[in-house]
């Protein structure tokens, strides 16, 4: 008898494959070779901004006390680690970030994620009901892949060198008409990534007015969740201090979700949550306890350990570290790629450099592309085919751009570099063959 494969539902058969850039970048990795090819692509961190010691001896002091940290090594509660999220509170309070006092969390609670920032983005999925999102354009793809596999409706509003345009979402908002009944959700990116555009304070404050006054229209709060992925690590003494948009919430309905990623390391999973304590606070919780019951205690005690010892010092490193890197790229992009790049964006905060070209096509069948992933067929540039030449590899825009919105057109000149994996001189090897790449192109036009 013919047996049919598994009945996926149809979010299962929409992740069965791989998104583009999964595709994208696991081509790439297989047969990667240290030494010789460069990735530009991948979001890591800088691994020397890892506190690797530090990280050990909060392992070993965690384990020494278990007064403190109570049994780090079992389960954990729903919440998050009670330690943990005392050491979130303080470090906000203490270090004044973004205007958050004692009293901002009088009506608000935290929860920690089970799996990072991730997690909790992916659990509003599961909690709120499909229809529409408004984010920014360009926007955090990984995220806004997850939610279109899921069935929402992304609207996506082009942003300037201050964050999502308001002006321009107003103008989409009125166009929807009787539809905002189905607006479901705002998610923003302080730290745009892929662009590393900083939403300024005006910008947060008016985004927060007008989804105040959006609810009041609809009879209905509408979260705004903040995404602060990268928001502690502007690392340009000129850009104004970030306020926390906790501090313009009047109605209930602004979400912060922050992340020990960047600060620390990836490897300890650890993201949380700020919001107005109420029914959706209490069904993130929920969530993390359906979907793992808490992320590892002993991660979220050596987080809270690392958060009471030496975390300005730590962030103090790792964003001049990254400033020390922004600067010489930037520099690097101006010398090598010059007359050809029509807009850079970035390089006052986080590690990505997001530029427009003139003329040149980015996407994954262009000679640009093909030329730095030695994908051209041609010997002379790809080199042998058991010693190929070194490859280098970007996010293309056309990744990054609503598939559908503003930016379609503009997003197949526009690519993603990373200068937070690579070292320096990788990084200026991948700009000097990205030079090459844009002058093979040339030759093939003329
Ligand atoms: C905008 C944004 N949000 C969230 C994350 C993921 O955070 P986490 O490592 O805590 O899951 C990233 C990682 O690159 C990111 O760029």
């Amino acid at each position: 008898m013919k047996i049919r494969d598994v009945l996926l539902s149809t979010y299962g058969k929409a992740s069965s494959v791989p998104s583009a850039v999964n595709q994208l970048m696991t081509n790439f990795a297989v047969g990667f070779r240290d030494e010789c090819d460069i990735n530009l692509g991948v979001g890591y961190v800088n691994e020397q901004t890892i506190p690797h010691q530090q990280i050990q001896l909060a392992c070993e002091k965690v384990l020494a006390d278990p007064r403190k940290y109570r049994a780090a090594l079992n389960y954990g509660g729903s919440q998050g680690s009670p330690n943990l999220i005392k050491s979130i509170k303080r470090f906000y309070i203490e270090n004044r970030i973004g205007g958050i006092t004692e009293e901002t969390f009088d009506s608000r609670d935290i929860a920690i994620g089970a799996n990072g920032a991730t997690s909790l983005l992916e659990s509003i999925t599961h909690l709120l009901p499909d229809g529409f999102v408004l984010t920014a354009d360009p926007m955090y793809y990984i995220y806004c892949n997850d939610l279109a596999r899921k069935g929402f409706n992304i609207i996506a509003v082009p942003e300037d060198e201050e964050g999502l345009d308001t002006a321009h979402l107003k103008t989409k908002l009125a166009a929807l008409g009787n539809q905002k009944q189905a607006i479901r959700f705002f998610y923003i990116v302080t730290v745009n990534n892929p662009t590393c555009t900083i939403l300024s304070n005006t910008r947060k404050r008016e985004l927060v007015d007008i989804v105040t006054q959006l609810s009041y229209e609809i009879g209905r709060k509408i979260p705004i969740f903040f995404d602060n992925a990268y928001s502690d690590l502007v690392h340009d003494s000129n850009v104004e201090p970030l306020e926390s948009a906790l501090c313009y919430d009047e109605l209930g309905i602004v979400y912060e979700i922050g992340t020990l990623s960047k600060i620390l390391a990836p490897g300890l999973r650890i993201g949380y949550l700020i919001g107005p304590k109420g029914a959706f606070l209490n069904s993130i919780i929920q969530r993390t306890s359906d979907i793992g019951f808490s992320a590892p205690l002993i991660n979220q005690e050596i987080s809270s350990y690392l958060l009471d010892h030496g975390i300005e010092a730590q962030i103090e490193k790792v964003n001049k570290g990254y400033h020390e890197k922004a600067k010489a790229v930037k520099n690097w992009i101006t010398e090598l790629l010059g007359d050809g790049v029509e807009a850079c964006r970035g390089g006052s905060a986080g590690f990505y450099y997001y530029l427009t070209l003139k003329q040149l096509s980015t996407d994954a069948t262009s000679d640009f592309f093909r030329f730095l992933t030695r994908t051209t067929g041609k010997a002379r540039i790809d080199g042998p085919s058991d010693a190929q030449h070194p490859k280098v590899i970007y996010i293309p825009g056309e990744h990054c751009v609503h598939p559908k919105g503003e930016m379609v057109e503009v997003g197949k000149r526009q690519f993603r570099i990373s200068y937070g994996f690579e070292e320096l001189p990788q990084i200026r090897k991948a700009l000097e063959l990205m030079k090459s790449a844009a002058a093979y192109h040339n030759n093939l036009q003329s």
